[in-house]
């Protein structure tokens, strides 16, 4: 993807459209910076090694893609996302009778909040943060519950070559504290003793696209490693009001049975609740990842 920066903020120039056609998925892009409807599979099923590998290549080339219509139980759920990897466990979040690997996500007319209503990368604060994330959401409000992504990589060729050189081999500190301590009271789940705190790179190399992209979010990252606090706190500002910027994301509006699958190393998202009181419910199956590089 090439940038353009001019004096009015970033601006970029979208990825070409010149890829090789797929042959057994289609693939509609929302955007041209990120996200595609997958459309021609059914996630139920045990899936051939040609439409896998498909799958693959949107996903690396879409950072989210999108599935319709997909009646998926809680095995075929979590044996989808045992295709891409062994499944992540949530140091926190409420999970389904029986299978640790399978979080609740659910709103409803007595919830005090909703899962992920600030921009984040799920889990970053582990010290392997999970590399995919795999929502599946069966019931949906009238209106509203969308979903935001943003497309880090294209945050990261937005920014100008002084600010990438000021960014090259910081570190920022990821805590789950905050974001957690409390936060499932009221679904029945005890506090930890602690949750996972992790330093990472700012700026990360996707293990998968050989790409850098910018790794810090308003949700877990809590300051930046080596520089005093004003100035770490000054720089995050900046970092996370250019990476909000509508340019770089997509909306996902949800119908029922809905899949969406992410890529937690590279995109970044944000649920809207701006459907009480009505329920928005689901599950998320969690594919675990590699240390940030
Ligand atoms: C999450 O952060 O996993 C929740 C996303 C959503 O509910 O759309």
């Amino acid at each position: 993807m090439n940038t353009l920066r001019g004096n009015g903020g970033p601006r970029i120039r979208h990825t070409s459209d010149d890829s090789a056609p797929y042959e057994t998925i289609s693939v509609d892009k929302l955007t041209p910076i990120i996200g595609a409807e997958i459309s021609g599979v059914d996630l139920s099923q045990p899936l051939g090694n040609a439409t896998f590998s498909e799958i693959q290549r949107a996903f690396a080339e879409n950072l989210v893609i999108f599935f319709r219509d997909q009646e998926l139980t809680a095995e075929q759920h979590l044996a989808f996302g045992r295709r891409f990897g062994s499944l992540h466990i949530h140091p926190a979040a409420p999970h389904a009778p029986g299978h640790r690997e399978l979080m609740v996500i659910r709103a409803d007319a007595n919830s005090p909040r909703a899962n992920g209503e600030g921009w984040h990368s799920d889990v970053s604060c582990d010290a392997e943060p999970p590399m995919g994330s795999i929502l599946h959401i069966q019931t949906c409000p009238p209106k509203g519950g969308d979903t935001l992504f943003a497309n880090m990589y294209a945050a990261y060729d937005a920014l100008s070559d002084r600010m990438k050189t000021y960014l090259d081999g910081v570190t920022a500190l990821h805590d789950g504290e905050e974001v957690y301590r409390g936060t499932y009271a009221n679904l029945g789940v005890a506090d930890k003793t602690s949750y996972p705190r992790a330093e990472h790179p700012v700026v990360r190399t996707h293990p998968v696209t050989g790409k850098k992209c910018l790794y810090i979010n308003r949700g877990f990252t809590r300051r930046l490693g080596g520089v005093p606090g004003d100035e770490s706190a000054g720089v995050l500002r900046y970092l996370f009001e250019h990476m909000e910027n509508p340019l770089f994301q997509c909306r996902f509006r949800w119908s029922e049975n809905a899949v969406a699958f992410w890529d937690n190393r590279c995109a970044q998202h944000r649920a809207v609740w701006d459907y009480w009181p009505h329920t928005r419910a689901g599950h998320r199956v969690t594919v675990a990842g590699d240390r940030p590089v």
